[in-house]
């Protein structure tokens, strides 16, 4: 496997790959790396010749400097994790690299997919995902890119940022690894205290009863939404940052329990804000 921190050399190593008519994937990463992004890396391998992880905790998509000073890092059991899975090469830039000092940098936002979720309770966040994604875009210059559908509005805004500026990638989203009890993989897992990690599970646990609420006959969106918000609260130490239901498309919000919805949450469980999301198939009203 190799390791790459700098441009040149990831580039010259591109070069030869390509020469060899090699079909690249590409999975980026901010390192902390678990099952999840191993399964990023798995779907890779099995459609393209060559997979590139990159590790790099982009410091302009953290809207609190507290998470970004807090986000775990773990580069040398990365690494390792890496070479297990095959990987071909981790690209592994420092943030001078990333981010010139004498760079001017350049903001971009998809206004009508960020105004909901994430990209309201996270002014900015997107705006520095798209930074670094096209960038890494660029430098890895991939077949195909493999994200976690666990971050879905991530998934879904970088997939219209390569449709509309016509980048030559296809997008691939990877269904959501979870926890024997459901909680969905992150590396901000780690930071929850062994009490807070029970409560986390009510977040999967919520997802079931949205299910089954639905399918008992219940179609009020805003009695729907209550029973899941006070089913969540249950929890100790738990805050709600959103629990909002959205077309999964348009990321728009729905007004009726109607056909193909994405009902999506962000919760503080202590310190750390955790995500998740599910595309619920409602019976047509
Ligand atoms: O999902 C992540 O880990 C990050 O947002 C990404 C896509 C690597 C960009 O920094």
């Amino acid at each position: 496997m190799i390791v790459a921190s700098e441009i040149s050399e990831l580039k010259k190593i591109l070069s030869t790959w390509k020469q060899n008519g090699d079909s690249i994937g590409f999975c980026p990463t901010m390192g902390t790396l678990h099952a999840g992004h191993m399964d990023l890396v798995e779907t890779s391998k099995k459609q393209c010749s060559k997979t590139i992880v990159s590790i790099f905790i982009n410091p302009t998509q953290f809207n609190d400097p507290k998470d970004f000073a807090a986000y775990p890092k773990n580069t040398d059991a990365d690494l390792k994790l890496c070479e297990e899975k095959g990987v071909d090469l981790v690209f592994l830039p420092n943030v001078d690299v990333m981010y010139p000092k004498t760079s001017t940098p350049i903001q971009m936002s998809i206004p009508s997919l960020q105004s909901s979720l994430c990209g309201r309770t996270r002014p900015g966040h997107f705006e520095g995902v798209l930074q670094i994604v096209a960038k890494l875009f660029h430098l890895t210059e991939p077949n195909f890119a493999f994200f976690g559908l666990k971050d879905y509005q991530q998934f879904r805004v970088i997939s219209a940022m390569v449709e509309e500026l016509n980048f030559p990638i296809q997008v691939v989203g990877v269904p959501t690894k979870r926890e024997s009890d459901g909680l969905a993989m992150s590396s901000r897992n780690l930071r929850l205290t062994p009490k807070d990690r029970e409560t986390a599970s009510l977040i999967p646990r919520m997802f079931q009863l949205a299910k089954k609420t639905i399918m008992g006959g219940e179609r009020d969106l805003k009695v729907w939404k209550e029973i899941l918000t006070d089913f969540l609260l249950t929890g100790m130490n738990v805050k709600i940052d959103y629990l909002e239901v959205v077309d999964p498309i348009t990321l728009q919000p729905v007004t009726n329990l109607s056909g193909k919805i994405l009902l999506a949450t962000a919760v503080f469980v202590g310190e750390v804000r955790l995500i998740d999301n599910e595309i619920l198939n409602c019976p047509p009203t």
